[in-house]
């Protein structure tokens, strides 16, 4: 039974990714933001700005535990880049199903999240010149919990995994 979950830092395609296996093979595919967005009829960003992180950070593993328990069959599920670094989120996340760090470089993540930085409630307020090295710091300390994930697949490595879960 395929279950698949995709952890990874902001920007690391972890929605496209899992939209795309859906696409491609029919399974039920879930966002984890989206779904806390649909649930509590707001925006992260709004979450963010109107309870503070440590709110969103409860309404995510709340998520987690609900979702964990009423999932059933094959699916894919995209996590927010913080879920595996709270609480015992990461040994649930294992427990789930199998989990996958999409793995790329602070260069490339901070050259991908620039455009879109805006939406983002933890990088809106970094200039272009800040972001790398946000992303360096933040990654280097959540790496250790990403590390943990069954598979990590580098940018390059994506195509032949998705082929291999196709066949
Ligand atoms: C966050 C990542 C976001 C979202 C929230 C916090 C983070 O999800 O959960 O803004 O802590 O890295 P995406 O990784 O899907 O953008």
């Amino acid at each position: 039974m395929k279950k698949v979950i995709l952890i990874g830092f902001m920007g690391a395609g972890k929605s496209t990714l899992g939209r795309r296996i859906h696409q491609a093979s029919g399974m039920p595919f879930f966002d984890l933001d989206d779904w806390i967005e649909a649930r509590e009829g707001r925006k992260i960003g709004e979450i963010f700005r109107q309870d503070g992180e440590a709110a969103f950070r409860a309404l995510e593993s709340k998520a987690l535990d609900i979702l964990s328990d009423e999932l059933p069959g094959e699916w894919v599920l995209s996590c927010g880049g913080g879920t595996p670094c709270f609480g015992d989120n990461m040994e649930k996340l294992r427990k789930m199903g199998t989990t996958v760090y999409l793995k790329l470089s602070p260069e490339l993540l901070a050259s991908r999240l620039l455009p879109e930085k805006e939406h983002r409630p933890l990088i809106s307020g970094y200039s272009e010149a800040e972001l790398v090295d946000f992303i360096r710091d933040l990654l280097n300390k959540r790496e250790m919990f990403y590390k943990k994930a069954h598979l990590h697949l580098k940018e390059d490595e994506v195509d032949d995994w998705f082929l291999k879960l196709m066949g």
